[in-house]
């Protein structure tokens, strides 16, 4: 089945992690994406943010959280307290899956699944164990799925501190707090809007607070 593992080299510091993720070919989704856009930040970093997977803008400049999500998220941020220098932040699906709609050439953000999602995994583990985080924070529900399982549901267990399972088995154990994805808030209509916004920012510092 798809799997990124065969591509993730051994022992290896952030840069040579990077690298070798330029050339991960463990779904298909490599074939029409741009590039791999890979974590950023520091492996001295407290905080860890794991996103669904690149967007548009992501994918063109080869950076996670660039585009207008990427707006609301350095916004939320920076409200919750926290200090973006110590933030790492990542995506669960390292490579932007998308489709053109009647074949013009908009494209049109799609959803990874759960094949794409468990296959990618090895690269968020490689990230976890190297930068070691205090705290986890999964924004929406692919997120969610990548580092807590297949049965996560947001709505349900947002905002409050939720224990990571090591992703190897060896009693590792972190913490997690999950909450929305930024792009929900753009989704949202007006009203909405402000709600899921101010939710984001609630979330993020039930996060901050739970660094020691
Ligand atoms: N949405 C994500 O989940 N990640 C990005 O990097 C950009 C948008």
């Amino acid at each position: 089945d798809y799997d990124a593992g065969p591509f993730v080299p051994e022992a290896a510091d952030l840069a040579a992690l990077r690298e070798a993720a330029a050339g991960c070919a463990g779904c298909p989704l490599f074939r029409e994406a741009t590039q791999t856009v890979f974590g950023s930040g520091t492996t001295t970093a407290r905080l860890m943010l794991v996103g669904e997977q690149p967007g548009d803008q992501e994918d063109r400049q080869g950076e996670p959280f660039v585009g207008p999500a990427g707006g609301v998220l350095t916004r939320a941020i920076a409200e919750a307290g926290i200090d973006p220098a110590q933030t790492y932040v990542t995506n669960a699906v390292k490579h932007f899956k998308f489709e053109r709609p009647a074949g013009g050439k908009r494209r049109i953000h799609k959803a990874p699944n759960l094949r794409e999602i468990s296959a990618c995994k090895p690269w968020l583990t490689s990230e976890l164990h190297l930068v070691s985080p205090e705290v986890v924070v999964a924004l929406g529900a692919t997120a969610g799925k990548s580092l807590l399982g297949s049965s996560f549901r947001v709505s349900q267990q947002r905002g409050v501190p939720l224990t990571l399972p090591s992703p190897d088995g060896n009693g590792d154990e972190g913490t997690l707090v999950a909450t929305i994805h930024p792009s929900a808030v753009l989704r949202a209509g007006d009203q909405a809007r402000k709600d899921a916004y101010a939710g984001l920012v609630s979330d993020l510092k039930v996060a901050a607070r739970l660094l020691r």
